[in-house]
């Protein structure tokens, strides 16, 4: 599909892996001995980073042994944090491929590959039997993805009845008023498609989900990049190793567009969970 290309470029770096070596060791990691954790300033490509994916899985009915499916997983740090820290199997899928390459390396990098693999291919046609998982997550996806019921009926499709499938995404808290771009997740407005969590949560109960639980993280993510700045303003600029490496060289107006529009009270990051028929 021409439109999953386009989004596959737009995440497109070129030499990743080679960019974050070279960042962690300049912020002085020793290469032999990294542990998951350490990746997390750059391979937790969602607003809040880590700490809004320990926040999302307390939201989560899990256990350890549950086998996982990650869809739009990027680099893999929310399936190294659930194989990790969670005691779960993990498949992740991404359409991008130099992303799956790199989740890859990094797995291994930490010593991970038995419990995860990666997979490239995309969340709209999942490449995997009715049933073959315990539950499914998705965290900063949705924004790229136009026919989200399509997206739902796949997901629905893949999970077991009982099955919980936790959503973190950037949504749309209010309609009055365009987005600024370019954003982290598209150039343009042709590549997202932000939704209301009322639109979700409809989408959601009509491919078979009932919705429990929705949050949004709308204060967390204004005091997460109040900090941000806070802390760039103090050091004279950006960490090596963060999420700039990702975006590229127009990654401050990104994220200046981002905090923009979240500011203003258009957009949202905001949880929902919801529990397969
Ligand atoms: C903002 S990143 C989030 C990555 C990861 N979930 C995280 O939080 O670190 C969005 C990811 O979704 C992937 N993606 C977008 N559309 C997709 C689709 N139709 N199928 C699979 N992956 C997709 C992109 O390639 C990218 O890796």
């Amino acid at each position: 599909m021409e439109r999953e290309q386009t989004v596959a470029q737009h995440y497109t770096h070129g030499s990743l892996e080679r960019a974050i070596l070279d960042a962690l060791a300049a912020s002085g990691k020793d290469l032999d001995a990294l542990a998951p954790a350490d990746l997390a300033p750059v391979d937790e490509l969602h607003i809040g980073g880590r700490q809004a994916t320990i926040d999302f899985a307390a939201q989560l009915d899990i256990g350890p042994g549950l086998h996982l499916l990650d869809i739009g997983c990027g680099l893999g740090g929310a399936s190294r944090y659930f194989a990790h820290e969670r005691g779960c199997r993990v498949t992740g899928i991404d359409l991008t491929k130099e992303f799956v390459s790199t989740a890859e390396f990094l797995a291994k990098h930490v010593k991970l590959e038995a419990h995860i693999c990666y997979q490239q291919g995309s969340a709209l046609d999942l490449p995997f039997a009715s049933g073959s998982f315990d539950g499914a997550y998705m965290l900063h996806v949705g924004m790229n993805i136009e026919d989200k019921a399509r997206l739902f009926g796949e997901v629905r499709r893949a999970i077991k009845p009982g099955g919980v499938f936790g959503i973190y995404d950037v949504m749309r808290e209010n309609d009055e008023g365009e987005l600024s771009f370019p954003v982290p997740w598209a150039s343009s407005p042709d590549m997202s498609f932000v939704e209301s969590a009322a639109t979700y949560r409809r989408l959601l109960e009509g491919a078979g989900f009932v919705v429990e639980k929705e949050r949004s993280r709308r204060e967390f993510a204004i005091e997460f990049f109040h900090q941000m700045r806070a802390r760039a303003a103090q050091d004279g600029g950006p960490p090596p190793l963060g999420l700039h490496i990702l975006m590229g060289a127009s990654a401050p107006q990104k994220v200046a567009n981002m905090i923009e529009i979240l500011e203003r009270g258009l957009i949202a990051p905001t949880e929902m969970i919801g529990r397969a028929i």
